[in-house]
C-alpha cells in the first residue's frame, strides 16, 4: 500500500481530543476520576466536506469522544448502571467479559472507577496497545487463540466459553455482563445513538452506516431511525479472516443473539477488505485531518461503494475509535508514515498513563 507522509502538526484537532480519554485514564488510575464524570455519549457529528462524493453528503459521529475513547463506553456504561440498579452487581463481584478491546477498555475503566474488579477475558490477536491499557487499568488479562472479534458459536468462541464457564463456575464472585445477548447494549443506542443522530441532523438522514460487532449499535440506532422515518440502515462487514479490529463477518461467525432480534433492521451489508478499509483509513487522515480506527475506514469504504451506487442523500457514519490503539496494524500494513505512527504510540506512552 502507498504510505504518503501525513504532518502530525496537522493533526491538532483529533490529537487534542484524543488526549481527553488518556487523561481520563489517568485521571482513573490516580483515583481522582468520580462517578459524575461517567457520562456516555452526546459525541459531536461533522460534515466529511473534503472527501469528493457526487450525490453523498457524508457526516461523521466522532465516537472516540466518548470518555475512555470508543463507542463501547454507551454499552458498557448501560450494561453496569442497570446491572447495579437491578442488584444482580455488587461491590462482591468481579465483572468479567470477552471482549476484542474496546469493551475492555470500557469496563476496565468504569469497573476500577466504581470500585470493581475487572477481568478480560481477550483474543491473543489484539493488539499489545489495547491489552497494555486494559492491563495498565489493573484489570486481570485472560488471553484465548481467538481471532480478533470473539465469534459466536461455530466451536471457535474461546472467549465467550472461558467467561461463561468461570461464571457458571463461580456465579456468587463474578458478574458477565455478556455484550452479545445483554438486552442494556440495544437499549444505548435505542435511547441514547439513535435520539442523538436524529436530534443532531434534524431528521435530515436517509443513510446510516456503521460496522457490526455484538450488533448493538446498528439494531439500536437501527429500530431507532426506522421508527422516525424510511432511513436505510446499511453495515459494513469485514473480509473473512480480517485485521479490523472489533468488527465480525457473519460467514465467519453465528449472528449474536442482540444482533439476530432485530436483523430485520438491516437494509443492506458491504463486505470490505482489509485493503479497501486501511486505504480509507489513509483518506480520512489526508482529506479529512482525522485519524481513525480501522473499522471507521471500513465504514467510510461501505460509504464510497453507496456513492458508487449512484445513491444520494445525507449518511452519517459512525467513526468507532481513533488512530490510538493501532500504531502497530498500522506499521505491519503501512497505513500511516513512520513520524505520525511516533507521535500516536507517544501520546498512548506508559509514562503518561502510569
Ligand atoms: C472499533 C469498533 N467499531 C465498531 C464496533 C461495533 O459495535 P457493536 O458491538 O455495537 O456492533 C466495535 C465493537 O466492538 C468496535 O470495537
Amino acid at each position: 500500500m502507498r504510505c504518503t507522509k501525513i504532518r502530525t502538526e496537522q493533526f491538532e484537532f483529533n490529537i487534542k481530543k484524543i488526549d481527553n480519554w488518556i487523561l481520563n485514564i489517568d485521571k482513573i488510575k490516580s483515583g481522582k476520576f468520580i462517578r459524575d464524570e461517567l457520562k456516555v455519549g452526546n459525541t459531536p457529528i461533522v460534515r466529511l466536506e473534503n472527501i469528493d462524493t457526487n450525490n453523498l453528503e457524508l457526516y461523521a459521529k466522532i465516537e472516540w469522544l466518548n470518555p475512555f475513547g470508543s463507542i463501547k463506553d454507551r454499552a458498557a456504561y448501560w450494561m453496569i448502571k442497570i446491572a447495579e440498579d437491578k442488584g444482580i452487581l455488587n461491590k462482591n463481584k468481579t465483572v468479567i467479559e470477552p471482549t476484542s478491546g474496546n469493551m475492555g477498555i470500557a469496563l476496565a475503566c468504569i469497573s476500577m472507577s466504581l470500585g470493581y474488579k475487572f477481568t478480560a477475558v481477550i483474543p491473543q490477536a489484539v493488539s499489545e496497545e489495547t491489552k497494555n491499557l486494559i492491563r495498565l487499568l489493573g484489570a486481570e488479562l485472560l488471553e484465548t487463540s481467538d481471532d480478533l472479534c470473539p465469534r459466536v458459536g461455530k466451536g471457535t468462541d474461546q472467549c465467550i466459553a472461558l467467561a461463561k464457564g468461570i461464571v457458571n463456575s463461580f456465579p456468587n464472585e463474578y458478574f458477565m455482563p455478556n455484550q452479545y445477548e445483554n438486552e442494556a447494549n440495544f437499549l444505548a443506542h435505542y435511547n441514547g445513538t439513535g435520539p442523538e443522530i436524529f436530534n443532531q441532523m434534524n431528521g435530515n438522514i436517509d443513510y446510516f452506516i456503521t460496522g457490526i460487532g455484538t450488533g448493538g449499535t446498528v439494531t439500536g440506532v437501527g429500530a431507532y431511525l426506522k421508527e422516525r422515518k424510511d432511513v436505510k440502515i446499511i453495515a459494513a462487514q469485514p473480509q473473512p479472516n480480517h485485521h479490523i479490529q472489533g468488527l465480525r463477518n457473519l460467514q465467519e461467525s453465528d449472528k449474536p443473539a442482540i444482533l439476530s432480534k432485530r436483523f430485520h433492521v438491516i437494509d443492506d451489508i458491504f463486505t470490505i477488505s482489509d485493503e479497501e478499509a486501511f486505504r480509507a483509513v489513509r483518506l480520512i487522515a489526508e482529506k479529512e485531518k482525522l485519524l481513525v480506527g480501522p473499522s471507521s475506514g471500513a465504514v467510510l469504504a461501505a460509504a464510497l461503494k453507496l456513492e458508487e451506487k449512484g445513491l444520494k442523500g445525507k449518511a452519517v457514519l459512525i467513526f468507532a475509535d481513533d488512530a490510538l490503539k493501532y500504531s502497530s496494524v498500522y506499521r505491519q500494513f503501512k497505513v500511516l508514515d513512520e513520524e505520525t505512527l511516533r507521535s500516536l504510540e507517544e501520546l498512548i506512552s506508559l509514562q503518561k498513563v502510569n
